[in-house]
């Protein structure tokens, strides 16, 4: 049987990856994004389809579930992948541009994987979105929030759905990625430097480790959180 994958972010950058390698391991995607080039990636994926949504508007979260409901009837993969930036020194940060950070990282991916209760198959898998930088970064005391707050969730989420639902996270360190392009040159190099791996990841790196998560190669695995930085995450 088929196996249905929703993967948020899914227009470009890791969720484009993603998507690619669960397609070519067998899957029918729902690739959800608030960007409508989404339906252009979906088109270059033989069995994806697109559904344009604003994650952060209840309305557009509802019109996600019915899609799958009504396309698919059940779930066996939700990769929440949508994610922002808003970086700033805490002391000039706007709390719009705090909110704005944890509404989409992580009260919107709470909201759609509640939404998706009922269609997540028993023996399915909820792969977060988490990163690194949940460990603590400067200048991104939001997003650092709602990277950690995302495996907090991840946690009390596996607890409760165990056994029927499995809910680990990944957490990507430095991906090379049009999220981490936006940097300054010369941020961006001094940043893969301190990278033990040395290089900075692709978006392969993290796509294989969300999809080993997905897999019931994974299926004794629940709560967990997978770093993929390279090593960055042990560096002095
Ligand atoms: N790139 C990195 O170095 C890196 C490192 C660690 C973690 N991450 C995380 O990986 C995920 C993907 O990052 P990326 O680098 O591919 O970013 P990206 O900006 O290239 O892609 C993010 C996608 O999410 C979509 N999105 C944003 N807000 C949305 C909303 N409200 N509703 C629906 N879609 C929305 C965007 O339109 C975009 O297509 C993010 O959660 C990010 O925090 C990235």
């Amino acid at each position: 049987m088929t196996r249905i994958a929703v993967v948020t972010g899914g227009a470009r950058g890791l969720g484009l990856a993603i998507a690619r390698l669960l397609a070519d391991r067998g899957h029918a995607l729902v690739l959800v994004d608030r960007d409508d080039a989404v339906r252009d990636t979906a088109e270059q994926l033989r069995t994806a389809s697109a559904v344009v949504a604003d994650l952060t508007a209840d309305e557009d979260v509802r019109r996600v579930r019915d899609f799958v409901r009504e396309t698919h009837g059940s779930v066996d993969v939700l990769v929440n992948n949508a994610g922002i930036t808003r970086d700033a020194r805490l002391a000039t940060m706007a709390e719009a541009d705090f909110t704005a950070v944890v509404e989409v990282n992580l009260l919107a991916a709470m909201r759609l994987t509640f939404a998706l209760e009922a269609e997540l198959r028993d023996g399915s898998s909820v792969v977060n979105m988490s990163s690194r930088a949940a460990l603590g970064n400067f200048g991104q005391a939001n997003y650092v929030a709602s990277k950690s707050g995302l495996i907090g969730f991840t946690r009390g989420l596996a607890l409760r759905w165990s056994p029927r639902v499995r809910v680990n996270a990944v957490a990507p360190g430095l991906i090379d990625s049009p999220m981490s392009r936006a940097m300054p040159p010369r941020v961006l190099d001094g940043l893969v430097a301190r990278i033990p791996a040395g290089r900075i990841g692709e978006p392969e790196d993290v796509a294989k480790a969300v999809a080993f998560l997905a897999s019931d190669d994974a299926s004794y695995i629940t709560g967990q959180v997978l770093t993929v930085c390279g090593g960055r995450s042990i560096a002095p």
